[in-house]
């Protein structure tokens, strides 16, 4: 099944959870690399289908080319964007990210403190990285400037705040798959990741954080975690 596929099959279900006499909350979807808002126009009709009223927006911002920009200068952007939303919003929110989206998504979780978003879904996005190879960690560790410090594998100051700002969701969707064809390995989509010999770990054994913290936070996948290989 293609993960978006797999996502409007989830989506339904989750939502279907909802008790008819609670307002379905906002869905707010931050895209990925070099889509915009016209990309889930198909997205947003189907959820207001299956759920009338439901205000559903994509965040318009670093759409199309723009979204080369810095991961960095992208998550200032967004935040005042999803803070301003988030603000006007009593009952919480629900977010979906798509592939980079869900890297971004990750990192505004972590530096927006307080903030009131119910559900995380991230689809066929790299949150444990990218076309991996074990043998460059280091170059990664002090090259890249955005995944480790997140993640936690170089500290740093802000990691104990970021990281009780983001485990303030109540529930974590992730769904990945072999057919992604675009991350390497593609159980960087479930927070998995080589070893040193190259053999995917998943995410409950990976030895740094989050996949510790959030596995402690959520032990059970069937609760506040749903993880799917699609
Ligand atoms: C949206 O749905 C229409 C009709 O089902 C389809 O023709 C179109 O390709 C879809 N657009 C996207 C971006 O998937
Ligand atoms: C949202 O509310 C918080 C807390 O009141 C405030 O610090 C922040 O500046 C607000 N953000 C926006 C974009 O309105
Ligand atoms: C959706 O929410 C935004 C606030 O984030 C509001 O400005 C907009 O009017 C709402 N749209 C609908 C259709 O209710």
């Amino acid at each position: 099944m293609s993960p978006l596929l797999f996502l409007q099959v989830f989506l339904q279900v989750l939502l279907l959870l909802v008790s008819s006499s609670e307002a379905y909350k906002p869905v707010i979807i931050v895209h990925g690399l070099f889509d915009g808002p016209d990309d889930f126009i198909n997205l947003t009709d189907f959820i207001q289908e299956t759920h009338p009223g439901t205000n559903v927006t994509t965040l318009d911002m670093y759409d199309y080319w723009k979204s080369l920009t810095p991961l960095w200068t992208q998550v200032e952007g967004l935040r005042s964007l999803l803070e301003a939303k988030l603000n006007q919003s009593e009952e919480g929110a629900h977010l979906i990210c798509f592939s980079q989206g869900g890297v971004i998504c990750r990192a505004l979780l972590s530096v927006i403190p307080n903030h009131n978003i119910h559900t995380f879904i991230a689809l066929s996005s790299p949150l444990a990285g990218q076309f991996g190879d074990p043998h460059n960690r280091d170059l990664y560790l002090e090259k890249d400037d955005f995944l480790p410090l997140i993640n936690g594998e170089t500290q740093h100051k802000d990691l104990p705040e970021w990281k009780k700002n983001f485990l303030q969701i109540k529930k974590m969707v992730l769904i990945g798959g072999p057919d992604d064809g675009v991350i390497t390995p593609w159980q960087s989509s479930l927070f998995g990741f080589y070893n040193k010999k190259r053999e995917v770990v998943e995410m409950k054994n990976q030895e740094v954080s989050p996949a510790l913290y959030i596995c402690v936070f959520f032990p059970s996948p069937s609760s506040a975690m749903a993880i799917a290989a699609c």
